[in-house]
C-alpha cells in the first residue's frame, strides 16, 4: 500500500492572509550537524542545552534563547504600529525561543516616555494582537512586559534628548502626574514624584490587572512583571527611594508588600497553564551600608514569596534605581545574581547583560546558572543570533519552512 502523499501547502490559522504552517516551530533542534565542531573529549553527541526545550506550565519553548523587552519609543497613544510588527517580526523568522514586547505602560501616567507601549484602553488591544497573531503564525511564543515606570515617568524620548531628561507638557509630559512611594525624585533632571496614597497604589494594581486580562485577550502566551531598572515596584522594594512610614514602608515585608499584591492579583487573572515572569534588579549597586539599599540577598527573599505567589520565572537584571549606583557592566555581569537566586530561591531564572558570545550564552545554560537568556543589544546588532549561534554551537535547528529546505543544504555542504 503506498501512502498518498499531500502536496497541499497548509495555511496556518488565524490570520487573514496565508502563510505556510509552520510544524516543528522555528528554533526547535533538529540534528546535529556533524563537522568541525567538537569537544576536548571528541564529536559532540548531544544538543547543546542553549538548544533543548524548556517546558514551563503549558507553555513550551523550542530553546533557551529570549529576545529580551526593549523599549522602541515608537508607540503612539501607546498603540504599536506597523513599525512594530516589523521590528517583532524579524525575530520570529530567526530561530528564537520567545520574544518579549517591550515595556508596555498600565497607566497612561506610567509612560516612561510619550511614545512607549500601553495597555490601559481596550483599544490597544488590536493593534497587539495583530503581531501576537503574526508570531503565533509562525509557530512562535510571544510575550509582554507589563509596566510602571513610578517616579521614573514622563521623559523625553532617549534618542531625542540625552537620557533620563524630563518631557515637560509642551513636549507631550505629563510632570505633574508623577507618581512614587515617596516624593523624591530620581535626580534634578526627572519630575518630582507626588507620594502614592494607598487607594491610588490599590488603583495601580488594578490597572496591572486590566493590563494582563487585555493581555489575554491579544493571545500573549507569557506575561512578565517589570520590577526593575528603577521603575515602581523597584522603587517601593528599595530603602533608597521608599521613605513610607505605613504599611507599604520601612520593614522589607512593607516594601515588597506592593509588588507582592501586584503580582498575586494578576496571577489570580492571567491563564494558570500559562507562564508569569518577572523582571527584577538584583541589587542596587550602591554600598551604603547592609540594609539602606536594595540587595542580593533581599532579591533572594523577594524571589521565594514570588514563587509562592506562583510567578514561574525571575529574569534577574540589576541597577536603574538611582544615579549613585557603582555599576560597571562586563561580560555577563549579571548572572552570577540569576544563579544565586536559582540556587537559593529555588525558581527558574533569566539571564541577561553583555552575553554576546553563544559558547557563554550555551555555559550558562549547562552550568545551571539560569533558564533562558535574555539578549537584547545582540539581537539589535543581528536578527540572525540565534541561528548563527546554533550553527557555531553545532546544531541544526529549524527555520521557517520557506527558508528552511534552502538553508538545511546550505548548512550541510559548508559543513
Ligand atoms: C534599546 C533598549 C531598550 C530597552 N528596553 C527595555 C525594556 O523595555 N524593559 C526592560 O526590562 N529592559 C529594557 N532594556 C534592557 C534590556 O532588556 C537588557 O536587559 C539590557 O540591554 C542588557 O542586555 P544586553 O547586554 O543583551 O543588551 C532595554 C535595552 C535596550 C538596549
Amino acid at each position: 500500500m503506498t501512502t498518498e502523499i499531500t502536496l497541499e501547502n497548509i495555511g496556518a490559522p488565524n490570520v487573514p492572509y496565508f502563510t505556510p504552517i509552520q510544524d516543528p516551530p522555528p528554533g526547535t533542534p533538529l540534528s546535529l550537524i556533524k563537522r568541525k565542531i567538537t569537544q576536548s573529549n571528541g564529536e559532540i553527541t548531544e544538543f547543546p542545552p542553549l538548544f533543548t526545550p524548556l517546558k514551563i506550565r503549558d507553555t513550551i519553548l523550542p530553546n533557551r534563547i529570549v529576545v529580551s523587552p526593549m523599549c522602541t519609543y515608537s508607540a503612539q497613544d501607546g498603540m504599536l504600529t506597523d513599525w512594530h510588527l516589523v521590528h517583532l517580526g524579524q525575530f520570529a523568522l530567526r530561530g528564537v525561543g520567545l520574544i518579549i514586547i517591550e515595556a508596555t505602560a498600565v497607566t497612561a501616567e506610567g509612560r516612561i516616555s510619550p511614545n512607549d507601549s500601553g495597555l490601559w484602553k481596550d483599544e490597544q488591544i488590536a493593534p497587539l494582537k495583530r503581531i501576537v497573531d503574526f508570531v503565533h503564525s509562525q509557530g512562535v511564543k510571544i510575550g509582554i512586559q507589563l509596566a510602571h515606570a513610578g517616579r521614573k515617568a514622563s521623559t523625553a524620548t532617549p534618542y531625542i534628548l540625552s537620557k533620563g531628561l524630563l518631557s515637560p507638557e509642551k513636549y507631550g509630559g505629563w510632570p505633574n502626574d508623577v507618581v512614587g512611594p515617596s516624593p523624591i525624585p530620581w535626580d534634578e533632571n526627572h519630575a518630582y514624584p507626588k507620594e502614592l496614597t494607598v487607594e491610588q497604589i490599590y488603583e495601580i494594581e488594578e490597572a496591572y490587572v486590566a493590563a494582563a486580562k487585555r493581555a489575554e485577550k491579544a493571545g500573549f502566551d507569557i506575561i512578565e512583571l517589570h520590577f526593575a531598572h528603577g521603575y515602581l515596584a523597584h522603587e517601593f522594594f528599595s530603602p533608597i527611594s521608599n521613605k513610607r512610614t505605613d504599611q507599604y514602608g520601612g520593614s522589607f515585608e512593607n516594601r515588597v508588600r506592593y509588588g507582592l499584591e501586584t503580582t498575586k492579583k494578576v496571577r489570580e487573572v492571567w491563564s494558570k497553564d500559562k507562564p508569569l515572569f518577572v523582571r527584577i534588579s538584583a541589587t542596587d549597586w550602591v554600598d551604603n551600608g547592609e540594609g539602606n539599599s536594595w540587595e542580593i540577598k533581599q532579591s533572594v527573599k523577594l524571589s521565594e514569596l514570588l514563587k509562592d505567589l506562583g510567578v514561574d520565572l525571575i529574569d534577574v537584571s540589576s541597577g536603574g534605581n538611582t544615579p549613585e549606583q557603582k555599576l560597571h557592566p562586563m561580560t555577563a555581569y549579571q548572572v552570577s545574581f540569576a544563579e544565586e537566586i536559582k540556587k537559593n530561591a529555588n525558581i527558574n531564572t533569566g539571564a541577561v547583560g553583555l552575553i554576546r558570545d553563544p559558547k557563554l550564552a550555551n555555559n550558562i545554560v549547562s552550568s545551571g546558572y539560569a533558564d533562558l537568556v535574555f539578549l537584547a543589544r545582540s539581537f539589535l546588532l543581528d536578527g540572525s543570533w540565534a541561528i548563527k549561534a546554533a550553527e557555531e554551537l553545532g546544531v541544526l535547528i529549524r527555520t521557517p519552512t520557506q527558508y528552511h529546505y534552502a538553508i538545511e543544504k546550505f548548512l550541510i555542504r559548508d559543513a
